[in-house]
Formats: structure tokens, sequence, C-alpha cells
């Protein structure tokens, strides 16, 4: 029976050696955007419609062409051996399971050949860090093509790796390879991992609309309205806050979908109220994959889109395409 967010986390806490729990949970300097995360999405408040047919709610959209059955997607996030032996393998078979688009990370434990052999044909994005050494991007660019990645997810917060409250035993983002992360990345990026890959670039981490315009003006295809969960510029604004402009700024000429923060059928239905197509979890994935491997992952993923229908049939709402800002109040 599916509990909710909160009590896989409590679960996870009882299973992780403490100092990866705290790893997971960290963010940056005093974690402020890390608690504007989640709070942003609290203090939105829905106005829900009665009286209508909600029989029948399908959640299922499209994203950069690819239809998935749920809206909610798993963030890129590294070291999935340290919630589970089997690490990315285990999240794979989750997801596949599911039906969910899975980001997988630069930073994973197992090889991109065996995480997409166990997603057995699911929908899968590559993330990617710009290394000094382009040509060492270029290879797991590549390599990603050939595994059958359908887009590039170029993330854009990380020029350098701020200083967070629990660097574990030393765990870093990018895990088991060390990249030597280039500061000096810009704009240009984009169209250089469009042209090697021959896939849509997703952008991931910004929080502007004029930064939105720029990524879309050089080739971005999607944008990911992120702060890396609260890891990297402390006293970032809360995605949710940040979404509407950035929405407003890109109308239909990309994708954008939000990440942060999101523990709820509740909060995924203000996110796509505000416009983002998708959300996407970091935390809640690696706490299912701690507390009950593939099965923990999948039972994540499944218990959000449940809780999604329910708010979505509470709401009064039976499609992605009825929501709008409309269903929120201004507090
Ligand atoms: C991350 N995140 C991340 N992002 C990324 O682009 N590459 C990465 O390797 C990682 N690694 C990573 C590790 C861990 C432990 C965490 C918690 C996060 C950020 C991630 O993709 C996402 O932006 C946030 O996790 C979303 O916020 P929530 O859902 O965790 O609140």
């Amino acid at each position: 029976v599916w509990e909710g967010a909160a009590a896989a986390e409590t679960a996870a806490r009882a299973s992780l050696r403490p100092e990866v729990f705290d790893w997971i949970a960290c963010g940056s300097g005093d974690e402020l955007t890390v608690a504007a995360n989640t709070s942003a999405w609290h203090d939105l408040r829905l106005r829900p419609h009665v009286l209508r047919d909600v029989t029948n709610v399908d959640i299922s959209c499209s994203l950069l062409g690819t239809v998935l059955p749920m809206p909610i997607a798993i963030a890129p996030t590294s070291r999935h051996d340290l919630c589970d032996p089997e690490g990315e393998i285990a999240t794979a078979r989750g997801a596949a399971a599911a039906g969910a688009l899975f980001a997988v990370a630069t930073g994973s434990e197992r090889t991109l050949q065996e995480i997409s052999t166990a997603a057995a044909g699911a929908p899968r994005w590559f993330q990617v860090y710009m290394a000094r050494d382009r040509g060492w991007t270029r290879e797991r660019v590549q390599e990603a093509v050939e595994v059958g990645c359908s887009a590039v997810v170029l993330t854009a917060d990380v020029p350098v790796v701020s200083r967070r409250r629990s660097t574990g035993a030393g765990f870093v983002d990018a895990g088991r390879v060390r990249i030597e992360l280039d500061p000096s990345v810009g704009l240009d990026a984009i169209a250089w991992l469009g042209s090697i890959s021959g896939l849509p670039v997703v952008v991931k981490g910004l929080l502007r609309a004029d930064d939105a315009e720029r990524c879309v003006a050089a080739g971005a295809a999607g944008l990911i309205v992120s702060n890396h969960g609260g890891r990297q510029l402390d006293g970032a604004v809360a995605t949710a806050r940040a979404l509407p402009a950035v929405v407003a700024a890109v109308g239909q000429a990309a994708e954008v979908y939000v990440d942060g923060g999101v523990r709820r059928g509740t909060d995924v239905l203000k996110a796509l109220a505000l416009g983002a197509k998708s959300i996407f979890l970091g935390r809640p994935v690696l706490w299912g994959l701690a507390a009950g491997g593939a099965p923990g992952v999948e039972a994540v993923l499944r218990g959000f889109a449940e809780e999604l229908e329910l708010a979505m049939r509470l709401a009064g709402c039976t499609s992605l395409r009825e929501l709008d800002s409309d269903l929120l109040a201004v507090v």
C-alpha cells in the first residue's frame, strides 16, 4: 500500500547507512532552497471544479514525441549503487515496469549498456556534464545514442560543484567517473550536443525566463526548471516560483518540465497547472530504491501516478489538457 513519499523516505532512512541517507537528503549551504522547493508547492492552492464526470481520468502524456503513461519521470541522480547493490539496473527495471521515463546520469555506477538492457525498451534520456575533455563527453554521448537514449540532458547548473553539508564519505554527484567539469561551458554546447548525437537536447537547471529564451534560441528542445534539488546555489528561487515565467517566455517553442521538492500527486497537479509537461523526481526515487529495490522504484512511480489521478478527480479534471493556471488560486 502506497503511503506517500514521506513514508518512503522513512523506510529509506531505516535501510541506508546514515551517511548515505544524509548525502541524498542534503542541499548546499544552509539548505534554504531545499526547504523552499517543498514549501513553494505547499503554498499554492487549488480551485477545484465540481459536478463534472470524472469516471475516467487519463494522465498519459507525450514528451518530445514519446507517449508515456504518466507525466512523472526519473530525474538524473548518480550512484544508485549506494541505495541498492544492483544500482541503476534496479532503477531501470522499476522504471520500465511503471513505463516511466528514466533520465540516466553521467555519474551512474553501472554502464549505459547494462542500464539500457535492464530497461528493456522503456524510454531513456541521458544526462551529460561537459568535461574539460570534450572527447570524453563526446564518447559518453555517442554511447547513449548507440544504446537507444532518445534525448540528451545538459545539466547547466553545475559550472562548479557547490559546498554541501554532507559530502558523505566523499561521494560526489559525478559518481564512479571523476569528471573534470568545465566552468567555461556556454550556450554553444547545446548545438554541439545536438550535432554529435542527432538527438533533441534538454537543458536542465535553469530558473530564469531570459536564460530559457537563450537556450531555446540556441537549439534546446526542452527545458527542466530546476535548482538541482537545492544542491547548487543556496538561496536560489524555488522551482514552483520560477516555472511560470519560463513557461510564459518559451510558449510553444520548447517543452518545459520541472523538478525539486515534488512529493505528492497534488504537487504534480500544481506543476502541470503552471504549464510543465512533466515533473521529475530525484530523491523519492532513491528512497524507493533503497527501501525496496526495483519494485520499490515502481511503487514510488505508481504511487505518484495514483495520487495524481486522485487529485485530478477531486479537482474535476479528466485529462492533462484541461490543466492550466485557472486551477490555481492567487494567495
Ligand atoms: C542529484 N541531481 C543530479 N542532477 C544531475 O543533473 N546530475 C546528477 O548526477 C545529479 N545527481 C544527484 C544526486 C543526488 C543524490 C540528488 C538528490 C540529486 C539533481 C536531480 O536531478 C534533481 O534535480 C533533484 O534531485 C530534484 O529535486 P528532488 O526531487 O530531489 O527534490
